[in-house]
């Protein structure tokens, strides 16, 4: 079975074709668990397991719920997400613990996804790069990576620049993987505009953090539902990538939003280094601005099935 087979696969069975994007310090287990029961796919970020152990407890429980028979039609599924930059110190043993679960979908971000795609390949699972740029589109593709999610301008955490109107289109004159759209898409509509445009699934991330599932703090989530249009602050400073954050967030923490230091490069030397950042000063897209109440992930994915379903009837 090739990789498009067995996402088309995964993709029938779902409510809509949606990933509750993995999201640093903000996805476990719970929201993970909770999407698969909702009939999406759930992803976290590796890095969000502090000890390794902790990762492999998190594998376990969440394999094991995915791998429940379920009586219905609808079955949602998981993903991972791992870090394969140069420097990141963890990933030779987080594929072991890969192997060792088989997650069926594994998203590469902050590197190439060289070194992971034989390894995944060998269990069956399937592999998407996370990219910012066609430059980079086009150079995974090269590598033979099964699928790429395009993170597109308007996205939570570190952001895209090109609009997906234009980035997806690009992308399908040379790729015809798998394609996941990512970038303010707040509701089931984009999910099925994303879909006419060419893509397979979507990453949804700042509606989520709201959620009750969700290892945000209750003030993030209230953050997150109480910002409007002018609450969110697009900058390099705190990571050296240009990325969202709530503007109170900044404030908070006795910084001026309006007078940030520029960046200085991008500093991945493991996860602690970007804990401050993104523990104290919280990251959330320009979606954040039609977020208006902390839902279960169960009632969000309701939401969000009912809005694409009506819209695929257009
Ligand atoms: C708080 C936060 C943390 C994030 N952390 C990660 C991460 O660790 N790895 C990753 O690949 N993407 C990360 N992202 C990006 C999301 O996976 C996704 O691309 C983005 O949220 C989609 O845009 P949206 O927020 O407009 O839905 C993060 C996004 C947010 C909001």
């Amino acid at each position: 079975m090739n990789a498009r087979e067995r996402l088309n696969g995964i993709k029938e069975k779902l409510a809509a074709p949606v990933i509750v994007a993995p999201m640093f310090l903000v996805s476990g287990p719970e929201m993970v668990i909770a999407a698969v029961r909702s009939g999406l796919i759930g992803a976290f970020p590796a890095p969000n397991a502090r000890k390794i152990s902790d990762f492999e407890d998190w594998l376990k429980q969440i394999s094991a719920v995915a791998n429940e028979p379920v009586s219905g039609e609808i079955k949602g599924d998981w993903a991972v997400n791992l870090v394969v930059h140069r420097t990141y110190p963890r990933l030779d043993e987080e594929l072991a613990l890969l192997e060792k679960y088989q997650p069926p979908i594994v998203i590469t971000a902050l590197g190439s996804p060289e070194k992971v795609i034989e390894r995944v390949h060998a269990y069956g699972g399937v592999v998407i790069a996370d990219v910012n740029s066609v430059e980079y589109a086009k150079k995974s593709a090269a590598l033979g990576v099964d699928g790429l999610a395009l993170v597109s301008a308007g996205a939570g955490g570190h952001t895209g620049h090109v609009t997906g109107f234009t980035f997806i289109p690009a992308v399908r004159e040379f790729f015809d993987g798998i394609i996941i759209a990512a970038g303010g898409i707040c509701n089931g509509q984009g999910v099925r505009a994303a879909e006419v445009l060419g893509a397979d699934l979507v990453y949804m991330g700042t509606h989520f953090i709201a959620t009750e599932e969700s290892l945000a703090s209750y003030p993030y989530k209230q953050m997150v539902v109480d910002a409007g249009a002018d609450d969110v602050v697009l900058t390099d400073s705190f990571s050296g990538a240009p990325a969202y954050y709530l503007r109170d967030s900044i404030t908070k923490v006795g910084l001026d939003p309006d007078n940030l230091e520029p960046g200085n490069g991008m500093n991945l030397g493991g996860p602690e280094n970007e804990v401050k950042a993104w523990k104290d000063i919280w990251s959330a897209g320009p979606t954040a601005q039609v977020v208006h109440e902390i839902y279960t992930v169960g009632s969000l994915a309701e939401k969000i099935t009912a809005e694409y379903n009506a819209a695929i009837e257009l």
